[in-house]
């Protein structure tokens, strides 16, 4: 019995939003020294070489990451480091600060291991952000900025924000994620829609002199001619990347009394549809488009599932929850076992091998 298999049914009898907070301010506090960093990173970091990927003129030391969300004031960023994470994407940042919705909007969904939030991009805003960054210094691991845009702003403003969080927090990322897939802020106009993301993507091409990598993070309910089209105007514009997939409106097959909450659905639930929405991008673009796999990740097995999709790297935010913090511990020694047992002398050979 681990620790924490002892901590979560306590943890779990508090609203997931007050658990959530007392966990970062633990991992806050335990990254503030030296030898409880060092001695999270003893307890938790799992390396070996087959777990290695380069990408985004990076090495990932793994490939599975914390995803955006958790940590959106890049607050506990070494912690996450300390905890075996290959990576961590913070976000997403706003221009301004931002209170989101109403509480209760975190939901726990613990029959059907998802989680329902419609938190609504709250978060410090750029500026403190930035300050943050400065004075902790980043993580060890390559750190991902996942952008957004306040919930009041007009299509015209939303393209000024995205270029304004770009300006200030690129030069801290090794790589940047436009994120127009949030299925609980307001939807005045459609984010997804090609001419906006051409005018988004244009505006931070031309902001982008040091060249870092540009990703755009999407939905799992969109229908395959979508996510083609997104495809196309990904190559057109020469990014680096899609991160598959945002959280879901669907709330097909839910057994939990809270399924009928609004909000973006996550975790187990959703992960044969993410996966599914990794297989068709890989499939449409040869594999040669870099892929983030996200969504349901729990296990060493859901995570070689994905990357045998076509994902080149992995994150999860439900998991973490569920499982607590050896998660990636776990997985990264499974998939060690996993890639043994089929062959493959690293990640990077797994990547897209049940494509056709
Ligand atoms: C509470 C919560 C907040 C989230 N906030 C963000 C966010 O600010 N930006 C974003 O791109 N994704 C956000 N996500 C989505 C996650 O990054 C991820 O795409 C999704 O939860 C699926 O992964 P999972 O099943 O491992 O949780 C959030 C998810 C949760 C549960």
């Amino acid at each position: 019995m681990t620790l924490y298999s002892r901590v979560r049914p306590l943890a779990f009898k508090l609203p997931a939003e007050t658990a959530h907070g007392i966990g970062k301010r633990t991992l806050r506090a335990a990254q503030s020294t030296w030898p409880t960093r060092a001695a999270l990173s003893y307890a938790y970091r799992y390396e070996h070489p087959a777990l290695e990927v380069d990408l985004f003129e990076s090495t990932f030391p793994n490939p599975v990451g914390v995803a955006a969300g958790f940590d959106k004031n890049a607050e506990v960023t070494h912690a996450l480091e300390a905890l075996g994470f290959g990576f961590v994407e913070i976000g997403t940042v706003t221009p301004y600060p931002q209170a989101g919705n109403d509480r209760p909007r975190l939901f726990r969904l613990r029959e059907d291991e998802g989680m329902v939030n419609r938190m609504g991009f709250n978060g410090q805003g750029m500026e403190t952000v930035r300050s943050r960054l400065e004075a902790d210094g980043t993580p060890g691991v390559p750190l991902g900025v996942n952008v957004g845009k306040m919930n009041s702003s007009t299509e015209r403003e939303a393209i000024e924000d995205y270029r304004r969080v770009f300006d200030r927090l690129s030069p801290f990322a090794d790589y940047v994620v436009v994120n127009v897939s949030c299925p609980n802020t307001p939807d005045e106009f459609d984010e997804a829609s090609p001419d906006h993301l051409r005018s988004i993507f244009e505006t931070l091409e031309a902001e982008n002199d040091a060249d870092v990598p540009i990703l755009v993070k999407v939905g799992p309910d969109e229908p395959e001619e979508s996510l083609f089209d997104l495809v196309d105007i990904v190559e057109e514009f020469g990014l680096d990347g899609i991160v598959a997939t945002n959280t879901s409106t669907s709330r097909e097959g839910l057994e939990s009394p809270r399924r009928d909450e609004w909000g973006g659905l996550s975790g187990k639930p959703i992960e044969n549809r993410s996966t599914a929405v990794i297989r068709t991008l890989a499939e449409y673009t040869d594999g040669d488009l870099p892929i983030i796999g996200v969504g349901g990740v729990d296990s060493a097995a859901s995570a070689y599932e994905k990357i045998r999709a076509g994902a080149s790297l992995l994150q999860l935010y439900t998991g973490f929850v569920y499982e607590g913090p050896s998660t990636a511990r776990r997985i990264n020694r499974g998939l060690v076992d996993l890639l043994e047992r089929d062959g493959f002398s690293s990640v990077e050979e797994a990547v897209g091998a049940d494509l056709e």
